[in-house]
């Protein structure tokens, strides 16, 4: 038997807190933050199955449209996504989806529109540890453009941009704390964003851009505008199914792609002919 190691922390050959093995989920994995997501995840798969549910990561493997795909819960925030995602690349993942929620700063983002990340504002913490804040969170292109691709096959209303992921749901996203606390920074920060051009808040996407950048993987982000935080409207749950469809149809275009290319990298020429379709 193995001796178990601390310094890499597995049980009976399985990450120790995703609880799954080499192999055991595809390569292409969805990432919502709530468990109970998984469940509307599955419900637009063909087939699936549960691998795994320990703490907040319940895992699941199945088909959608003929196409072998995962799903792991990550729990909110940055530190158990960095887990997640450090675990998961251990076994064999190599293209990492988030798609969850997200509260618009725009004011003229409506409800129900996905927003696609092609980068991330650093406000996460966990991807400090492993990077100086120089560092950019930048999503993986071929993923941002699947993900464009297939909000346009599915004409789901979307926008591209920039958003910012915060450590916090509450001071970290200019929400007062408790009996209305706050301090200059987390007053400003939304009105700073919103200057910049930042689409919206939400508190995963920055951890797992830079780490799948770093380990060159690839990432992408596609999240529901449940909240916008200028008309102050709030309606949980608006958009999210067509958020994980976007999702879903991405991981096909890549995994077809990568079956057309044996999975080298898109060329700079394919890169800029997809932009231009797109953009004009
Ligand atoms: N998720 C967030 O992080 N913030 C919101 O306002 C809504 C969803």
């Amino acid at each position: 038997m193995e001796r178990p190691s601390a310094k890499a922390p597995t049980v009976e050959g399985k990450m120790y807190h995703i609880m799954l093995g080499p192999g055991e989920i595809p390569p292409y994995v969805l990432l919502p933050g709530d468990p109970g997501r998984i469940d509307d995840i599955v419900a637009t798969w063909d087939e699936w199955r549960e691998l795994a549910f320990h703490r907040e990561y319940r895992s699941v493997k199945g088909r959608y449209k003929g196409v072998e795909i995962g799903a792991v819960s990550t729990g909110i925030g940055g530190p158990s996504t960095a887990i997640a995602v450090e675990e998961l690349a251990r076994i064999g993942v190599h293209t990492f989806i988030r798609v969850g929620t997200t509260g618009a700063i725009q004011p003229d983002i409506e409800l129900g529109t996905v927003i696609i990340g092609y980068a991330a504002v650093r406000y996460d913490g966990a991807s400090g540890e492993y990077a100086p804040p120089e560092y950019p969170a930048a999503a993986t292109p071929e993923v941002v453009l699947a993900l464009v691709e297939a909000a346009e096959r599915l004409g789901v209303p979307y926008r591209v941009g920039v958003v910012a992921s915060t450590a916090t749901f509450h001071l970290g996203q200019s929400r007062p704390g408790f009996r209305g606390y706050e301090w200059s920074r987390s007053r400003e920060r939304l009105a700073d964003l919103q200057r910049m051009g930042v689409l919206s808040f939400e508190m995963e996407a920055a951890t797992i851009f830079t780490l799948a950048s770093l380990y060159g993987l690839r990432a992408g982000c596609v999240c529901a505008a449940i909240a916008n935080r200028v008309t102050d409207e709030f309606k949980p749950g608006v958009g999210v199914r067509e958020a994980i469809l976007v999702a879903n149809e991405a991981v096909r275009i890549l995994a077809e792609a990568d079956r057309e290319k044996g999975r080298k990298p898109a060329s700079i020429t394919t890169l800029y002919n997809a932009v231009r379709k797109l953009y004009g």
